[in-house]
């Protein structure tokens, strides 16, 4: 797999990205909530992770395949759920789609996405999934989730950390608000990154496009849909009955207590998310590293553990399944990437953590990620 090497490493396009783009949606991307110790305490933790090498035999070959919910993918990462993903550049839900189905690894739509769920499941058919923030109102996620599986989505991913709207400090200095109001700093930082403002002109304000449908009040702002829009708090009730209207792979997003690793279990859930948001709701959170050395022994063959947060390097998913996650993801490497180079960013952004998984597992020692465990562990 081939990248860009003059952008090798992610922290590259997140610098380049910073450049190209607007303040408003780069500190969107790269933002977290409050003080941001809990974005720091993410990357710290995986940082700290230490294996140790194995030397004295051939590694000529290292196997990156991860099989989960009875797909073979061609490597242990995807691209998360990421709303207003189209901000940072138009279009760029799309062409990551269209790059996780040519590289065969999955790609989670946001329920706050700004393609129709339809283009997304024609550009992804074999590796979509649908992330759903759970809506208050009953019929209304039940005709969410019908929309979902007649386009083909193969798996649904249940969003539980966000009972409560974020206070995000940087959006709210940033004025960042839907629609855009026309303030002096957005007007500004779209002149003076044209490249961005001509491709986003060309393609129009993005907008949630998924759910617009079901705004009661024309008056409301999208910030308020938002608001209205959400469960406050996904409850054990709710998730059984998705259980029962969802006859695929059903997964939690947001796990990180014992508790709810065990209630998940309960009702039949397929898998977890080992998350934190990256570090965008709580920031007294554990890191996702403290939660996975918590609940990855709870990884079976019907229960299969995925973690994200603070990933910015092949290592790091290599480091996760030494914990015992099959698969991992990162938003904001993809954002980054997307946000540095436009639409090539897709490929760049999987070239690299390919090349980076390949490398870990070869210096390592080891011939498969299947076989990564935590006897590695130094
Ligand atoms: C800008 C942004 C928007 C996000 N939107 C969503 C979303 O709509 N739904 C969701 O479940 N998670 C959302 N997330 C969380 C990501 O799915 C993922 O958990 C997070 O990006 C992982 O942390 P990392 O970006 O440090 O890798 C968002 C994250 C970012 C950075």
């Amino acid at each position: 797999m081939n990248y860009d090497t003059r952008y090798p490493s992610i922290a590259d396009l997140k610098t380049r990205a910073k450049k190209r783009i607007p303040n408003f949606a780069f500190d969107y991307i790269d933002g977290g909530i409050d003080q941001e110790d809990g974005k720091l305490r993410n990357r710290r933790d995986w940082h700290d992770i230490l294996l140790t090498p194995r030397y004295l035999k051939d590694v000529s070959h290292a196997d990156l395949t991860t099989s989960i919910f009875g797909r073979e993918y061609s490597m242990p990462f995807g691209v998360p759920p990421v709303g207003l993903g189209n901000m940072m550049w138009p279009g760029a839900e799309k062409a990551l789609a269209t790059a996780a189905q040519r590289n065969n690894i999955p790609y989670v739509l946001s329920t706050f996405s700004t393609t129709d769920l339809d283009e997304i499941a024609a550009a992804a058919p074999d590796v979509c999934w649908f992330q759903l923030y759970v809506p208050r109102d009953i019929d209304v996620m039940k005709d969410i989730i019908c929309r979902v599986k007649s386009a083909g989505f193969h798996a649904l991913v249940i969003t539980l950390d966000i009972p409560v709207g974020a206070k995000r400090n940087r959006e709210l200095k940033n004025g960042l608000k839907l629609p855009f109001s026309l303030t002096p700093n957005i007007v500004w930082q779209s002149m003076i990154h044209p490249v961005w403002a001509l491709h986003t002109l060309k393609s129009g304000q993005p907008d949630f496009v998924n759910v617009l449908r079901y705004k009661k009040n024309s008056n409301q702002n999208l910030a308020e849909f938002v608001t209205d829009f959400n469960m406050c708090g996904v409850t054990q009730e709710r998730v059984e009955l998705i259980r029962q209207l969802w006859d695929g792979p059903l997964i939690l997003k947001g796990v990180q207590y014992e508790a709810d690793m065990k209630a998940a279990i309960e009702t039949g859930i397929d898998g977890v998310v080992i998350s934190n948001h990256g570090g965008r709701q709580l920031d007294a959170a554990p890191s996702t590293v403290q939660s996975l050395q918590q609940l990855g022994s709870y990884a079976s063959e019907n229960m299969t553990i995925m973690v994200d947060s603070g990933i910015r390097t092949g290592l790091d998913v290599v480091r996760a399944k030494s914990y015992g996650a099959q698969m991992a993801f990162s938003g904001r490497s993809f954002f980054w990437g997307m946000g540095a180079m436009g639409h090539a960013g897709a490929e760049q952004v999987i070239g690299i953590y390919h090349d980076e998984i390949d490398r870990s597992l070869k210096q390592l020692g080891c011939a498969g990620f299947d076989t990564m465990d935590k006897t590695w562990l130094a």
